[in-house]
């Protein structure tokens, strides 16, 4: 029996997901009970066989917490206690902005999943980048996510949080300035934006906008530009818009274990694109080691996760790293009697 599942997550589940969501965030803001529990519980599993690099960043463990937790960089002490082998802030925004209107969330426990219409609500950049700032030793790497409506604003939200952070995480987002029957120009704006941060390129992440993963062509002409300006990976998801009249916007994206299928084979679509030539982090519903493994057989070389966080709790990471630890180890066993018998594909970096 654990604590969080049998107990906590039941009467945070009975509280609707906005009102658990902002009571985990009010628990989360001081780290040092984070850093007791983190010791008598040993959420951090320490083996060789886990350090994974990335984007140019050495990290303890392949599995990430993904961005949208923490949107403005309040939670980086208490995060960096649970085990995780990085912590994504974000996505930081420009200016400060409200989101959508309430409920942003809903919650399907069935399938461990969730849907989100936050609308990225964000404290602002300034304040992100204070935030940073205060998280000087920074005890497992930090990715900083940034988003905005224009190349220009992006860019600059780049180039801004660069000095403070392992490696920034770029979301592309559609301006709502469309005319009907125009499309998201994503591969414009990604260029765009890489023009302006050339020579800088190599600790960022370009998030594939889900819309784009539908999109044969768009997909292996993101893929061939993040190549090309030598961009340090890639983020795949299998996330998708879809309509839930449960939301205050009535849409909302579909987050969890219902969206792993499509996030894996996303996975293996752009590792096909890449040809090894870029790395790539797997994301969308991640909640095991067999997950992690089955991404990294389709070519991933590191994952985050968001769902799983919410319902397995703060021991997610460690029992994903230990089961882990357990295959590799299982994994050595069997290539030094077999030779070639091992996770295909996987790269143990
Ligand atoms: C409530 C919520 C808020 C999110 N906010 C952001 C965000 O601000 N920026 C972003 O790039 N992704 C955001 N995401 C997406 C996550 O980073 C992740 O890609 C997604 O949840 C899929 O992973 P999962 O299936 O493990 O949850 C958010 C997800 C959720 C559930």
């Amino acid at each position: 029996m654990t604590l969080y599942r049998h107990v906590l997550a039941p009467a945070l589940f009975a509280l609707s997901a906005d009102r658990s969501h902002s009571l985990a965030h009010a628990a989360l803001r001081r780290a040092p009970p984070w850093r007791a529990l983190s010791a008598i519980a040993n959420l951090k599993v320490a083996d060789p066989s886990l350090t994974t690099h990335f984007a140019g960043v050495e990290m303890p463990g392949p599995v990430g917490l993904a961005a949208g937790f923490d949107k403005n960089g309040d939670l980086l002490a208490a995060l960096s206690c649970l085990g995780f082998g990085f912590i994504c802030v974000g996505s930081i925004m420009p200016e400060p902005r409200f989101g959508n209107p309430f409920p942003r969330l809903v919650r399907y426990r069935a399938k461990e999943s969730i849907a989100d219409s936050m609308g990225v609500p964000s404290k602002g950049r300034a304040y992100a980048v204070e935030r940073l700032k205060q998280h000087t030793r920074r005890p497992v790497p930090v990715f900083a996510n940034v988003g905005g409506f224009s190349s220009e604003t992006i860019a600059a939200g780049v180039l801004e949080v660069m000095p403070h952070v392992d490696a920034v995480e770029i979301s592309l987002m559609c301006p709502n300035v469309l005319k009907p029957g125009e499309v998201f120009d994503e591969i414009g704006m990604l260029r765009a934006i890489l023009d302006r941060i050339a020579g800088r390129t190599a600790s960022i992440v370009v998030r594939v906008p889900n819309d784009t993963t539908q999109l044969h062509d768009r997909f292996a002409e993101l893929v061939e530009l993040c190549v090309e300006a030598k961009v340090g990976g890639l983020k795949v998801g299998g996330g998708r818009r879809f309509a839930e009249p449960a939301l205050g916007a009535g849409m909302g994206t579909l987050h969890g274990r219902a969206i792993f299928d499509a996030a894996l084979e996303n996975v293996e679509r752009a590792a096909g694109f890449a040809r090894g030539r870029i790395p790539i982090k797997g994301n969308g519903g991640i909640s095991s080691a067999a997950d992690v493994l089955a991404m990294r057989h389709a070519g991933a070389t590191c994952v985050d996760l968001y769902s799983a966080f919410v319902y397995q709790g703060w021991t997610v990471a460690r029992d994903i790293n230990r089961d882990l630890v357990a295959a590799f180890a299982r994994d050595a066993g069997e290539a030094t009697l077999v030779p070639k018998v091992g996770i295909a594909g996987a790269r143990r970096t």
